[in-house]
């Protein structure tokens, strides 16, 4: 288990950091500042650069979130402890996502990103999951864990309204096909579905319990 703990996580990390080394080169080779054959952002690199940290924003996000299902699945502890990494990959290309916005798409005006958050609701969406995910992040260590006892899951909760906020950011985005965020807004769903059937289940077996405590006094 420990070797698996010792060569998975970093294997894990690499392929995580894998889309934003991608967008490194390719803004790179956009800039001719260097040259790296293979990757190019094509014709528009900010907007390429800004939709790849979203998509990648959103992906963590669900990706952290099917964690507990799987280690509930399979039993295998080890989902539990790639969660954590996969949450912070979530923050991390939402701040990346958010830097490509405001210093190339905006070109670092203060005024402009204020103007977008207050005109446009997707705007506002994207800007309040980002704020959300910071407590996350700044809490995700075992000793805040441990600091913040039951006050930490209650917080960490807030992911579920994070993964929503997001979903809903993209779909207020798209004009036509709506494909795309359809996908999400399903897997979204079925993950937030499994939550309240298990947190049901939890419930109705309190209630035998205590019946039958009841019953035995
Ligand atoms: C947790 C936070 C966020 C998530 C999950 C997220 C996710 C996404 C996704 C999935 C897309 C669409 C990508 C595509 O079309 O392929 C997108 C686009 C975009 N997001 Fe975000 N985003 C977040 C935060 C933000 C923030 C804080 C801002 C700016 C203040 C922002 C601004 C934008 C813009 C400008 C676009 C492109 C819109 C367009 O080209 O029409 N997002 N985001």
């Amino acid at each position: 288990m420990r070797r698996i703990h010792w060569v998975l996580k970093p294997l894990v990390f690499a392929a995580c950091l894998v889309p934003a080394l991608r967008l490194g080169v390719g803004a790179l080779n956009a800039a001719e500042a260097w040259h790296l054959g293979g990757v190019s952002l094509g014709a528009d690199p900010v907007k390429v650069m800004l939709h790849t940290c979203g998509r990648w924003t959103l992906n963590f996000l669900m990706i952290t979130l099917c964690m507990t299902p799987l280690r509930e699945l399979t039993h295998w502890t080890l989902w539990l402890r790639l969660r954590r990494m996969f949450g912070l990959f979530a923050l991390f290309y939402a701040s990346l996502h958010f830097s490509v916005y405001l210093l190339l798409d905006q070109n670092a005006k203060f005024g402009a990103l204020w103007q977008d958050i207050v005109k446009r609701p997707y705007i506002t969406l994207g800007m309040l999951a980002l704020l959300l995910l910071i407590p996350l992040g700044l809490t995700s260590t075992a000793k805040a864990q441990r600091r913040l006892g039951k006050r930490w899951i209650r917080l960490h909760r807030l992911v579920y309204v994070i993964a929503a906020l997001g979903v809903w950011h993209f779909w207020w985005q798209v004009k036509k096909d709506i494909r795309e965020p359809l996908l999400y807004v399903c897997g979204l769903s079925l993950l937030l579905g499994y939550r309240l059937w298990k947190h049901r289940q939890s419930r109705a077996r309190i209630s035998v319990a205590r019946l039958a405590r009841t019953d035995g006094a």
